[in-house]
């Protein structure tokens, strides 16, 4: 099939690498031009792993290209994708002025039947606003073409986007008609032969069906991490709880551990969009505020934390913080939890140190402080810290050498923002263990330190967690 994409992000981009290894002609379209420069000479804009390997051979098949121009790069495609981006708006609503003005421009150059698939998690009702557009314009310019506007939100993951894409759990199809939903059926055979992962829907399902994964998904993430509060309060701990939950099968083994809460380009933006969408319908949402709040606390924790550590006065520290993407395997940043926890040291007075494997380049973007330096080795970032924080799972954190750690530490105390870490590993070296769900278990004076003695358990648990 030949296939137009516009927006080559994240999204984008992973569809049309996948869509073309299926054999289809795919031509990715985005009106960011430095972005189409960078992918022409051989760089791709963000970091995915197997991303680059695809895209070299979709281009070199000559089923992969990339274009500025909408009109362009929509010449004879039977199915054209929007996968643009979707931000928040001030008052949270998802900001879809973008789709808007794609789809306008759409129906004023279109000159063949097509079908236009929305990719974007775009809020309940979009595809039927699109869909009017389309209506109302091409009535106006007289044209009898038959365009019609389909949902099939994505489901990828930053980090295994691949992966999600090729074998997908799911695939998700919202339509209004029987000749749609066989054309992306037809599509998706190559990922889905007996069609048993393809779920087909009205259109509003299929919308509605992408933030209830989403605000599923960040409920638990928060329903974890006020349990693991709770249980630091009562002196248990979570890791023994979690393997307890586990083996619930009503509850299932994933997403069990505590944490510093949800971040990325997703879940917080759509939970605020699924919030006001049903505000704007008078119903309360009570539980998803709830999952709000909480996940806002979860950085506050660690901050307060560290301040019971180091002390009050932050202006003589140098905090050392692995990990600034908000999830391994990806460079993306946005809504990281990392960049609000250095936001809050740096507004304290203290000195930040960080390393990430992928995203220092992004961070260097948006953070211009000359109190935070990056740096692009693990543990000269920690040279001279008065701790470390290590708040992205990345796999080269979780056997790192803790001998040298020690030596390059200050003061030897980690927080261990995503229970990487066990206590009796660190112990062994000297170092001091934080983590989440275990705060009367933290050891007491392990080595001596410049700042406050050791906290006792009944002081650590007045931070709920850490
Ligand atoms: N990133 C994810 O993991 C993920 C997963 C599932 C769904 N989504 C959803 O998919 C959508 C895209 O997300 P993303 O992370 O790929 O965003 P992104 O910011 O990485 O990519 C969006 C791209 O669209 C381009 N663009 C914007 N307006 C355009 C226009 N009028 N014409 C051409 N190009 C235009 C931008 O330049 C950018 O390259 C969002 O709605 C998001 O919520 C994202």
């Amino acid at each position: 099939m030949k296939l137009a994409i516009v927006g080559t992000g994240y999204v984008g981009l992973v569809t049309a690498a996948c869509l073309a290894k299926a054999g289809n002609e795919v031509t990715c379209i985005d009106n960011n031009v430095s972005k189409l420069a960078r992918i022409a000479a051989g760089q791709l804009p963000f970091h995915e792993p197997q991303l680059p390997c695809l895209v070299n051979e979709g281009r070199a098949a000559g089923r992969l290209r990339f274009t500025g121009s909408l009109r362009d790069g929509v010449q004879d495609a039977s199915i054209i994708f929007l996968s643009i981006g979707t931000p928040s708006a001030a008052d949270g609503c998802a900001d879809t002025s973008s789709l808007l003005a794609c789809v306008s421009s759409l129906a004023e150059m279109l000159d063949h039947d097509c079908l236009v698939v929305v990719k974007s998690t775009a809020p309940v009702g979009t595809c039927d606003t699109l869909q009017e557009i389309f209506r109302s314009k091409l009535r106006a310019r007289g044209t009898g073409l038959h365009i019609e506007v389909a949902c099939n939100p994505e489901f990828l993951a930053e980090g295994s986007a691949v992966h999600d894409f090729l074998e997908p759990a799911r695939i998700v199809i919202g339509t209004a008609s029987a000749q749609a939903r066989a054309m992306l059926r037809q599509l998706y055979t190559p990922f889905d032969a007996d069609g048993k992962r393809t779920l087909a829907m009205e259109l509003r399902s299929a919308e509605f069906a992408k933030y209830a994964c989403n605000a599923m998904l960040a409920a638990r993430v928060s329903m974890v991490n006020e349990l693991a509060a709770i249980a630091a309060q009562m002196g248990a701990d979570m890791d023994a709880v979690s393997s307890v939950l586990r083996t619930d099968p009503r509850i299932g083994g994933r997403y069990l551990q505590p944490g510093v809460g949800y971040g990325g380009s997703c879940l917080p933006k759509d939970l605020r969009a699924l919030i006001r969408m049903a505000q704007d319908r008078q119903e309360p949402a009570t539980l998803l505020r709830s999952v709000e709040l909480v996940n806002q606390r979860q950085v506050r924790l660690l901050f307060d934390a560290i301040r019971q550590y180091v002390g009050d006065d932050l202006g003589h520290c140098r905090i050392a913080v692995w990990g600034l993407a908000f999830k391994p395997d990806t460079d993306d940043i946005r809504e990281a939890p990392s960049l609000i926890l250095i936001r809050m040291l740096l507004d304290a007075g203290a000195q930040v140190s960080a390393y990430d494997p992928v995203a220092n380049k992004p961070v260097r973007r948006v953070i211009h402080d000359a109190a935070l330096n990056l740096s692009d080795d693990a543990y000269a970032a920690c040279d001279g810290s008065d701790a470390l924080v290590v708040i992205t799972e990345w796999d080269e954190f979780r056997s790192p050498d803790f001998s040298r750690l020690t030596r390059c530490l200050a003061s030897p105390a980690v927080f261990d923002a995503r229970n990487l870490y066990r206590r009796e590993q660190l112990a062994a070296f000297g170092l001091r263990h934080y983590r989440i769900g275990q705060a009367g278990k933290a050891p007491r004076q392990a080595v001596p330190t410049p700042y406050a003695a050791s906290p006792e358990p009944s002081e650590l648990r007045h931070n709920g967690g850490y």
